[in-house]
């Protein structure tokens, strides 16, 4: 976002703005940070950058094979070598208490309890303290009765910490849950602390595509849920970034963007339809237009685009389309998603 002040006369105040060929075509990363840059504008908090005390090399690729590729049967393993986020692994009889903040793996024959919070900030201590923290408790005993079992494996993370910025919500929630889950095609139950009953409507759309199972509310569920397999915490690769080396399936950002698409197609098919039946006004969209599409996302207050009247007949001149986007805290990320989906350049 280029924030100018309004006495920017001429148009070559302008046209940096305008920064790519329009008639280029769109790539999925391309898109991907379209519409995060977009999300970020719905926020209700500041948006946080990564702080300098965390290098890219500390984050970055790392050769050696990953801790806890292979955990046997009946034991935990925690990988704490990244810099982002702790994971921890837990295989054979794994039931919870919520009472306790436990999740507890019975007939293991080891005795070392692990404690993990599971959000990806781990380099902010702030954030961390404020995120609930799991114990993860071998047992050799037999355990309390399971009142619900199920055959497919637990994905657990928080939604606390940042979440409420739509920013964090994809960089910190949404998109490691995607590098986490995406290889159990579904066949997975999220079971989430600090849960909030709006990020899960919010996201309810990318949710169902990534479990079949409504998700859990660690804090106030409790009762004592049973899996043969759980992942505690999220993987996280870099920022807004999925690294297909480190992804089964070789699974690409390009995905992630597929499964954002697919996500959010039934609920614009909808929204077209209800569009056709309303009016004669929306029929001009249905008339061809060659124009490349500019989408300007119209901010009031921070950050906002003093000159922006000037801006969208500018691009107006130098042949766009143009749409100006003023979307508020309650405007459906389906809505935005069609927009942004739409567009070949972005402001
Ligand atoms: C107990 O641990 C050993 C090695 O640590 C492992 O080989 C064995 O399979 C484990 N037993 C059970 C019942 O999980
Ligand atoms: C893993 O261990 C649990 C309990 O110790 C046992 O019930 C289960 O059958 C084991 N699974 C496999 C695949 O060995
Ligand atoms: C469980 O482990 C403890 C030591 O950690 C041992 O004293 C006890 O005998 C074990 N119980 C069973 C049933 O294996
Ligand atoms: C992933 O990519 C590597 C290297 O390009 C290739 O050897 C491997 O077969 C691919 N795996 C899958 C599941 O596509
Ligand atoms: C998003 O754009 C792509 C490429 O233009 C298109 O194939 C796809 O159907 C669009 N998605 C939705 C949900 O409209
Ligand atoms: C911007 O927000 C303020 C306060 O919410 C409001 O009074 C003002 O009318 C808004 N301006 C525009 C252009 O929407």
């Amino acid at each position: 976002m280029v924030h100018r002040r309004s006495d920017s006369s001429e148009s070559n105040h302008l046209l940096p703005l305008v920064h790519s060929d329009p008639k280029k075509p769109k790539s999925a990363h391309h898109l991907l940070l379209l519409l995060l840059f977009l999300f970020s504008v719905l926020s209700f908090t500041f948006l946080r950058v990564p702080t300098g005390n965390i290098s890219d090399d500390a984050l970055g690729a790392d050769s050696s094979p990953a801790p806890c590729s292979t955990v046997a049967n009946s034991t935990i393993c925690c990988d704490r070598t990244a810099k982002r986020t702790d994971v921890c692994y837990m295989r054979g009889d794994v039931r919870t208490e919520a009472s306790s903040s436990s999740v507890f793996l019975f007939n293991s024959n080891t005795t070392r309890q692990e404690r993990i919070r599971p959000y990806t900030r781990k380099w902010e201590a702030d954030t961390m303290s404020r995120i609930d923290e799991l114990r993860l408790r071998p047992t050799n005993e037999t355990g309390s009765a399971c009142d619900v079992v199920h055959d497919v494996p637990a994905v657990f993370f928080s939604t606390g910490g940042y979440t409420g910025n739509v920013y964090h919500e994809f960089n910190d929630g949404i998109i490691p849950l995607y590098v986490t889950s995406q290889k159990f095609n579904r066949k997975v139950v999220f079971v989430i602390l600090e849960y909030h009953d709006w990020w899960v409507s919010k996201y309810a759309n990318i949710l169902s595509r990534l479990s079949d199972f409504d998700p859990i509310d660690f804090g106030s569920d409790k009762r004592v849920h049973c899996f043969p397999e759980a992942i505690v915490g999220l993987k996280i690769h870099d920022e807004l970034a999925i690294d297909s080396t480190k992804m089964e399936n070789n699974k690409t950002i390009r995905d992630f963007r597929n499964l954002l698409d697919e996500s959010y197609k039934p609920r614009i098919e909808h929204i077209k339809q209800e569009e056709g039946g309303a009016d004669n006004k929306q029929q001009r969209i249905r008339t061809p237009d060659s124009r490349p599409r500019l989408v300007v996302v119209s901010r009031n207050g921070s950050r906002g685009i003093e000159n922006e009247p000037e801006l969208v007949n500018l691009a107006a001149k130098i042949g766009f389309r143009v749409e100006v986007l003023r979307p508020d805290r309650t405007t459906e990320l389906a809505k935005i998603y069609r927009s942004l989906n739409s567009s070949d350049v972005l402001v």
